[in-house]
């Protein structure tokens, strides 16, 4: 069993061949609302691969709120420690997609007033977890707490450092494995990259879009070669690496088996539009495996 906890937002993408200048209007493309937030997703992308799957977060009493909720209970993924605020309106992320890239402001409502209490509602299924996942799009004061549960409960977390500007170094200690994209790791580390993963061997992977992913593993520094294929959308990329990777380390793979294999759902899901669109199956995994082992 997982626990995803993080946000979940409404996507409201805007595809366009045009980036406006400064106080310029342009017409766009096209338009779309999906669902997303980088907790929703890593949720959705370690269910829809076969893990029991409990999301802790919140939404807004509003539209979206209940389509969210819902989503994530057509994914199979235990609902019960969502909560619905009248405080705020659900999160929303505001994404631009131009020439195969995404910019994404994210506005975080009700994700900003997931507290200590929604930790604590859950501390039973917490504890029963194999792996607790975490991004920043929740306060860093509930990260930390959930992060001081953790250890006390001995659960292994894998912390997605983004966005990165709320990173406390102070986490390092209390997590099992942090996955930052290299802008992230620079933000987070400063010096020498192969220095700073040399200090954190196999708990440090950094993701490099789509040549892969890389870490050190006491000895030697580990390049896991990234699947090439033709990207629609890379929003949620990421995330699906990140539940994958979840799913895979509490399947019992090895490391590099599993970054192979969060390599592998990260390149499925650029096929298709929208965060959670492309999110692949197990089989969809193991058939761009071809027979081929990790
Ligand atoms: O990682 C992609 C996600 O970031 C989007 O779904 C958006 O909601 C933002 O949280």
């Amino acid at each position: 069993m997982i626990t995803v906890v993080g946000s979940i937002n409404m996507d409201l993408v805007v595809d366009t061949t045009i980036f406006p200048k400064q106080g310029e209007t342009v017409l766009g493309n096209r338009f779309e609302t999906v669902p997303g937030g980088k907790g929703a997703n890593q949720a959705v992308a370690a269910a829809r691969l076969g893990a029991d799957l409990h999301m802790v977060g919140a939404v807004g009493e509003d539209g979206f709120g209940q389509e969210l909720t819902n989503n994530l209970k057509a994914e199979g993924i235990h609902t019960q420690y969502v909560s619905t605020t009248t405080k705020a309106a659900t999160g929303i992320a505001n994404i631009l997609l131009y020439q195969n890239d995404n910019r994404i402001i994210v506005v975080p409502g009700a994700n900003g007033l997931v507290t200590s209490t929604e930790i604590d509602a859950a501390k039973e299924i917490i504890e029963q977890s194999e792996m607790v996942i975490l991004q920043l799009e929740i306060p860093a004061k509930t990260v930390q707490y959930t992060l001081n549960l953790c250890k006390e409960l001995g659960v292994p977390v894998l912390l997605n450092p983004a966005p990165s500007e709320n990173f406390d170094a102070s986490w390092m200690e209390l997590i099992s494995y942090i996955t930052p994209n290299e802008t992230e790791c620079a933000d987070i580390f400063s010096g020498d990259l192969e220095k700073t993963l040399e200090k954190y061997p196999n708990k440090l992977i950094v993701t490099l879009g789509s040549n892969g992913a890389r870490y050190f593993d006491g000895k030697e520094h580990i390049f896991v070669e990234g699947f090439k294929t033709q990207a629609v959308d890379t929003t949620g990329a990421g995330d699906t690496f990140n539940g994958a990777l979840a799913y895979a380390v509490t399947s019992g793979q090895s490391l590099k088996e599993a970054v192979r294999f969060a390599n592998i759902a990260a390149s499925l899901s650029v096929e298709k539009f929208g965060a959670q669109g492309g999110m692949p199956t197990l089989q969809m995994v193991e058939s761009r495996l071809g027979g081929q082992s990790l």
